[in-house]
Formats: C-alpha cells, sequence, structure tokens
C-alpha cells in the first residue's frame, strides 16, 4: 500500500516540481503533467487503497454512434469503476453550435468538471466501455489538455481490460463535493473549417482522418443520413482502430512508429487529425504524444462539419457525390 500511495505522490510533485519561482500560479496549473496512460493494475491499486477522491477522479465517458443505441448513462448506472462519475460528451459541449459536441466554453467546461468533483489539481483518469478498449476516452483526455489540464490519463484498454482482469464494478454512486476548476483554453489545439480549407491549398500541415476506410473513401455510408461518405483532399487515413492490440490496449511505440511510417506520416512535421466528429481522431493526438509529439492539433467540426459547408470540389469519394 505504502509503495503505490509514495509512488503517486512522486508522480505529481515530480510532475510540477522545476518551474521557476516566478510562474503565476495559473501557468504552473495549466503545466502540470502526468503519464497519459495509466494500467488496469495501477487504477486498481489505486482504487484499493483508496486514494479516489478530490485528488484522483475516475470518469466513465463513454459515447458511442447513435446507431449503437446504447445508452451509456444506463450502463453507468449498472455497473463502473468504483468511485468513478460520468461525463458526457453531448451534454460537456457547444450547445448553440449546429455540429456534433464540439468544444464547450471554458466557463462551461469548468462548471461541468467542477460539479463532478475535478478541481485544478485533480488527476483525472479517464476511461470507456468500448470493445475497442477506447472510443471516446482519448478525446476527453484532449479535451482536459486543451482547456490547460495537464493532470489527465486514459485508462490502457478501459472498461474491457479491467473487467477481463477481474477488477471489481459497481453499480453504487454518490455525487462527489464540487470543486473550483479553472479552465484556460489553448485555441491553437483546435481548427476550423477554415483552417483546413486554407491548408488544402497551402498543404503546409499533414491531416489524418481516424474513420474506417469504407467511411474514408466513400464506400460505407456515414452514421448521419444526411451526411455522405468521402475525405477532403490530402486527407490520409488512419482508423483508429489500427492503433490498439486484440485486446484494446495502445500499441507499443516500434509498431506506433511503423504505422505513421507506413501511412507517409512525418511526426517532425505539423499534423492535424479529423474524424467524423472529433472524437476518434485524438486516438491519433493520443498515440503521436506517446511517441513524444505531443502538438497534433484537432479539427473540432470533421466530416459532419466538412460536409455540410464545402464545395463537391472538396470532397473526395469512390461513391454517390454530393450536390451543388
Ligand atoms: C486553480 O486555479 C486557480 C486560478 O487559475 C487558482 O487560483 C487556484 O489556486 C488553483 N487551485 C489549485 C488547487 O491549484
Ligand atoms: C453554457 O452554459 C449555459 C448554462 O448551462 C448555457 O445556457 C449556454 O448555452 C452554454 N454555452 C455554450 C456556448 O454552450
Ligand atoms: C498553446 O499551445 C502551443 C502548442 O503546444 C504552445 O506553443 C503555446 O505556448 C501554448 N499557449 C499557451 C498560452 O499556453
Ligand atoms: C474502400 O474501403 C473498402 C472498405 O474498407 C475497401 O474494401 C476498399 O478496398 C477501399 N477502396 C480503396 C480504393 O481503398
Amino acid at each position: 500500500m505504502l509503495p503505490l500511495f509514495i509512488l503517486w505522490v512522486i508522480l505529481l510533485s515530480g510532475a510540477s516540481a522545476g518551474h521557476s519561482r516566478d510562474c503565476s500560479r495559473v501557468n504552473m496549473a495549466a503545466q502540470v503533467q502526468t503519464r497519459a496512460l495509466v494500467s488496469v493494475q495501477w487504477l486498481a491499486d489505486a482504487v484499493r487503497n483508496k486514494l479516489v477522491g478530490p485528488k484522483l477522479r475516475i470518469l466513465d465517458t463513454s459515447w458511442y454512434l447513435p446507431s449503437t443505441k446504447r445508452d451509456t448513462r444506463d450502463e453507468f448506472a449498472q455497473k463502473h469503476i468504483p468511485g468513478a462519475s460520468f461525463l458526457d460528451i453531448d451534454e460537456c459541449s457547444d450547445s448553440t453550435s449546429p455540429y456534433d459536441h464540439m468544444l464547450p466554453t471554458p466557463s462551461n467546461f469548468s462548471q461541468y468538471v467542477g460539479d463532478l468533483g475535478i478541481g485544478n489539481d485533480t488527476h483525472v483518469v479517464v476511461y470507456d466501455t468500448s470493445d475497442f478498449g477506447a472510443y471516446s476516452a482519448p478525446r476527453v483526455w484532449w479535451m482536459f489538455r486543451a482547456f490547460g489540464h495537464g493532470l489527465v490519463s486514459v485508462l490502457d484498454g478501459g472498461m474491457k481490460n479491467w473487467v477481463a482482469e477481474g477488477h471489481p464494478v459497481t453499480s453504487e454512486y454518490s455525487k462527489p463535493e464540487r470543486q473550483e476548476f479553472r479552465a484556460t483554453l489553448n485555441a491553437s489545439w483546435v481548427k476550423s473549417f477554415e483552417d483546413v480549407m486554407e491548408n488544402i491549398r497551402t498543404k503546409e500541415v499533414q491531416v489524418v482522418d481516424t474513420r474506417i476506410s469504407g467511411r474514408f473513401n466513400g464506400t460505407e455510408p456515414e452514421p448521419r443520413e444526411d451526411i455522405l461518405p468521402g475525405h477532403f483532399p490530402g486527407a490520409i487515413n488512419i482508423p483508429f482502430t489500427s492503433l490498439r492490440d486484440d485486446s484494446g490496449k495502445l500499441l507499443g511505440p516500434e509498431v506506433l512508429t511503423k504505422i505513421f511510417k507506413d501511412a507517409g506520416v512525418d511526426l517532425q512535421r505539423p499534423l492535424w487529425v479529423t474524424c467524423g466528429s472529433g472524437v476518434t481522431a485524438c486516438h491519433v493526438v493520443l498515440a503521436a504524444h506517446q511517441l513524444g509529439y505531443p502538438g497534433v492539433c484537432v479539427y473540432d467540426g470533421s466530416w459532419v462539419e466538412w460536409f455540410q459547408r464545402a464545395s463537391p470540389e472538396h470532397i473526395i469519394s469512390e461513391g454517390k457525390v454530393k450536390k451543388e
């Protein structure tokens, strides 16, 4: 019990050490980092040692395509990792946007996660219940980071591996006590329709699209009926599922490096990511981060916005084409 606790303290204090004393508290809070992945064993030890509380919060962030008809809130109510709360990506979003679950404002994000008992010195561990081992959790990991909170980790392998390794789940829930969270958005991490359009002209930045190949090349339908499949000029396809092993854990650095290389992506150069609605794109942000490239940006509107706004010349598809 003791070694784990000490390790955890070292992890937190070690991460925040090394900043000059004249840093303002705001900047210090924004710069505290932790590792991007924690193992099922690490979290199981933390839960068993009762470390879950104001300094460590677990979030079930499960969100799936509406076509799966999964009621993730109800699934959470029945079964979650002990001590976890539920973060709803659709609710924690910009309610004024016509596009799907766009980033909320910093103050709305602060309000939402503060209500889940998260303050700006809370280590947040995110997971979801996908059979892939992760689906939406990397998106929420990225959201915290975009809002200046580096103290966030993805549970490697998610609920799938938590259960497979024999750890307990529960239906018990007690709402954590509210904490004060102060988000500061680094707007340069988020790319717009205009940014992507400009980049199609300049070709300065590589853009990876993480949808499955059929949706990318136009031969399989998009989940939304009003949207046809396809991709924009210059996009490179790396399906998010290709970044995980059979058990659902993120692949190791050698294999990940090879995947980027084989796809023709140079991680030394700027990289943006896109997908259907900005969720699975974050798997590439996480993978690149693990390889030492933390600066991958997300096109938040992704294909849902692109298809609705772009003219047919900017939509490449082997299938049915968009009408003018
Ligand atoms: C959180 O951030 C706010 C403002 O950025 C700061 O005043 C406060 O002390 C921070 N709280 C913690 C617990 O770090
Ligand atoms: C922020 O939250 C308020 C209160 O819930 C809501 O009325 C408003 O629309 C939200 N703003 C955005 C941009 O989502
Ligand atoms: C925003 O992120 C960029 C890229 O990581 C970084 O260079 C810049 O310093 C950040 N800005 C702030 C205000 O933290
Ligand atoms: C398009 O995607 C489908 C489904 O993955 C695949 O069978 C087909 O070979 C792809 N076409 C091209 C040209 O890559």
